[in-house]
């Protein structure tokens, strides 16, 4: 089989997707051929059509990913590493039009689903955020007819906004933190009134965060009016609709799910400690504060209410392939409140979804196996 593994994307998480891709690019099991896909900041796609090996990627890293993006060997490229030599075949110091091997789209709308004309049994979105993650892509794969990894588009778009799942849990007893949205109109055009209500039925601190982006971006704590305005201006210059949240004083718990929303396998959870809020830095930063227990520090009850209430979430959202299902232990009603689905949960290094499965047993190689051969048809 071949696989052509896309990463990068137009998204605010294209740093993130690269890192995530490079677990996938190490992982996956040597009998699937590799077509990576590199997709610039401008929706271009880059992609090999050399068939590489897992092992062909064993040494990369993050910077030989964003070589394929940018379809070209920068020349202060010093690196010895594999990736090197196997890309210098197929591309010439500039990018060859004409390259039988390096193909790429320009940034003309048509071109762009040249990725399409790939010759691929499987297509593998490792792209977080907006146009990978959200059902655009899912949507033109499914027109395509072409297999894809993951959730399909209508969990894609439910995982991409947090309004609409929080509504939908709340709806299955499922309970949610305390929210307003504000819209660009409402922000743009009754801004005092706004900030009234939020004022009245959230109060100070608040958290604010873009409606549909992940990794944190974009996000905020307020302590004041003019700290509520500022942040949701911010924002709102990420997304049309941005949440403005109670903030909950606890920690985050984290499942983990494979499989299909009415045949759910969710891990343990895993628990993440913060010491204030958990940030973008906080969530990639190497030095980071943040503390991780696998499995979460919960007693063995609670820990089965906990994956209960995650496989009702998998239900009702209707995800499929892989996705991470996060939840807050609030410390003062020691009550479990969802957060939200990461329906391409993040996969760096030091990410939750493949330790919480390591944790099970199931090592990388073989759900990468089993979300590949479980793909949309
Ligand atoms: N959106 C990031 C990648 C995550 O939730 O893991
Ligand atoms: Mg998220």
């Amino acid at each position: 089989k071949k696989v052509a593994v896309l990463f990068g994307g137009r998204s605010s998480e294209h740093e993130i997707s690269l890192r995530s891709a490079l677990f996938i690019l190490k992982n996956i099991p040597e009998k699937y051929q590799i077509i990576p896909v590199g997709i610039n900041r401008s929706g271009m796609y880059f992609s090999l059509e050399g068939f590489f090996k897992s092992k062909d990627f064993s040494e990369s890293t993050v910077e030989d990913l964003a070589i394929i993006i940018a379809g070209k060997v920068p020349k202060n490229f010093s690196g010895k590493r594999n990736l090197k030599s196997l890309l210098l075949p197929y591309i010439a110091s500039e990018i060859q039009n004409d390259s039988p091997h390096f193909t790429y789209s320009s940034s003309s709308n048509q071109e762009k689903y040249r990725i399409l004309n790939l010759d691929a049994s499987c297509f593998f979105p490792v792209l977080h955020g907006q146009n990978g993650e959200d059902g655009r892509l899912q949507g033109l794969f499914e027109l395509a007819e072409v297999a894809y990894v993951g959730c399909d588009i209508r969990s894609s778009v439910v995982g991409i906004d947090k309004d609409l799942q929080k509504r939908l849990a709340r709806e299955a007893g499922v309970g949610v933190a305390k929210y307003e949205v504000v819209d660009i109109e409402a922000f743009e055009t009754n801004l005092q009134n706004t900030l009234d209500c939020i004022e009245k039925n959230i109060g100070y601190p608040c958290f604010i965060k873009p409606n549909a982006l992940g990794s944190a971006v974009g996000t905020g704590r307020a302590k004041s009016r003019g700290e509520l305005e500022k942040l949701l201006k911010e924002a709102l210059s990420f997304d049309q609709k941005a949440l403005v949240e109670e903030p909950m004083v606890g920690t985050e718990v984290e499942c983990a799910f494979l499989g299909t929303a009415y045949a759910p396998r969710i891990t343990v959870a895993g628990e993440i400690a913060t010491k204030d809020f958990y940030s973008y830095e906080e969530k990639y930063a190497s030095a980071s504060e943040a503390e991780q227990f696998i499995p979460a520090r919960l007693s063995p009850e609670r820990m089965k209410e906990l994956c209960e209430m995650a496989r009702k979430v998998a239900t009702i959202t209707g995800i499929s392939g892989l996705c991470r299902i996060d939840f807050w232990n609030c410390k003062n009603s020691n009550q479990f409140i969802f957060n939200e689905i990461n329906t391409l949960p993040g996969l760096t290094s030091i990410s939750m979804f493949p330790k919480l499965w390591e944790q099970e047993g199931v090592m990388g190689a073989q759900w990468i196996e089993e979300t590949i051969e479980g793909a949309y048809l």
